[in-house]
């Protein structure tokens, strides 16, 4: 079976692998689910590790499948399988457990172990292959009418997770009200806490350098969220002129962005964490003043990585309720298909090249 792969740490090393076709009696107890890999998509961490930057491979292998974005299809269960059946549509959450405390309890995206488990990205192969077999645990259905939308559900996962847990942390408050939120970047990621914040209600302005007119930043629009460019309105002017933002989602990566997003924050606000910054730059804030206003303004600042099932769950909902409000405007992040596995030049190409793409996936097979 065809494995799209890389040989991790080795910049440029994608190529096609071949897998031993995986089998229900893989996963013990009689729990095992045979998925039909359908599309994949692709992101910044698969650039990331095909440039070599990080990514581990399976014990046993010097390769890694990556892809860690999936929808399928079961194709044959377990005789100790019960929510699951032949036919259903799923798509699979990314992080394994390890052994912490966090791991035991379901919540391995919370994990406090060094050495984390993920497919597609460390030490677990992933989902640009023909199948994958797992256990029900880590599968979550997608019902038929959102399937075109499956492969979204990774990334929706982890900005389910960030807002979440967001409002988990804010019943410090006892009462809190917020209204006004600001998302710093226009990526997929920005683009999909865009359309969840305003899900929830809130007043939203999403921040990327890019001026208009983009189609990201149409795409902003579309759900009645205010698009600014950085080049023509600073974040500062920008906060004084439609914040003070009570919640700000950062999806940028860039460390610089989120400690001015600190300083700006709304009083008893909360600012979410989500890019993953290339470690080792230097850079300069006025750091006394973001303590000044941390003490003074009761903030709270925090980060979040991956999601576990329960917030894969969460976007079906979303996913859902969205195409209510806006029919199709998910369905327009599907800008770059490629298909079949053997085209894997060509997906990295588009990753890496092509500027206005929002998400590059590839058809692996037909249902
Ligand atoms: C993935 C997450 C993962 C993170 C760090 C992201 O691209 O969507 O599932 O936890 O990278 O590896
Ligand atoms: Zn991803």
């Amino acid at each position: 079976m065809k494995a799209i792969s890389v040989f991790p740490r080795e910049p440029n090393s994608v190529h096609l692998a071949e897998l031993p076709m995986p089998k229900v009696t893989d996963v013990p107890n009689g729990r095992g689910v045979l998925i039909k890999i359908i599309r994949v998509g692709v992101d910044g961490t698969d650039k990331e590790i095909n440039a070599g930057e990080y990514g581990g491979a399976p014990p046993g292998y010097d390769f890694l499948t990556i892809g860690h974005e999936s929808f399928g299809k079961v194709v044959e269960i377990g005789p100790n399988v019960r929510d699951l059946a032949v036919g259903d549509y799923v798509v699979l959450t990314v992080r394994r457990p390890g052994g912490s405390i966090y791991d035991q309890i379901g919540t391995y995206d919370m994990t406090t172990d060094e050495t984390y488990y993920e497919r597609g990205i460390n030490l677990r192969h992933g989902y640009l292959t023909e199948y994958v077999v797992d256990d029900p645990e880590y599968i979550v259905k997608v019902p038929p009418g959102l399937k075109q939308l499956g492969v979204l559900l990774e990334p929706i996962s982890i900005a389910e997770k960030g807002i979440y847990q967001a409002y988990e942390i804010q019943r410090r408050l006892k009462v809190w009200r917020p209204q006004r939120a600001a998302v710093l970047g226009a990526g997929p990621l920005g683009l999909i806490a865009t359309f969840l914040l305003r899900l929830r209600g809130f007043d939203v302005t999403t921040l990327a350098r890019t001026r208009p007119p983009t189609f990201n930043a149409e795409l902003a629009e579309a759900v009645s969220a205010r698009y600014v460019s950085t080049q023509d309105m600073p974040m500062k002017d920008a906060s004084a002129r439609y914040g003070p933002w009570d919640l700000i989602f950062e999806a940028t990566g860039n460390s610089q962005a989120t400690f001015e997003a600190l300083e700006i924050l709304a009083r008893n606000g909360i600012l979410i964490v989500t890019g993953i910054s290339a470690a080792g730059r230097q850079v300069s804030i006025s750091g006394d003043m973001i303590n000044l206003g941390l003490v003074l303004g009761n903030k709270v600042m925090f980060g979040t990585v991956n999601a576990n099932r329960e917030y894969f769950e969460m976007g079906v909902q979303d996913v859902a309720l969205a195409e209510q409000l806006w029919p199709g405007w998910l369905a327009r992040f599907l800008t770059h298909p490629v298909k079949g596995l053997e085209n894997y030049a060509e997906m990295m190409r588009l990753l890496t090249e092509e500027k206005k793409a929002i998400k590059v996936y590839v058809e692996v097979a037909e249902e």
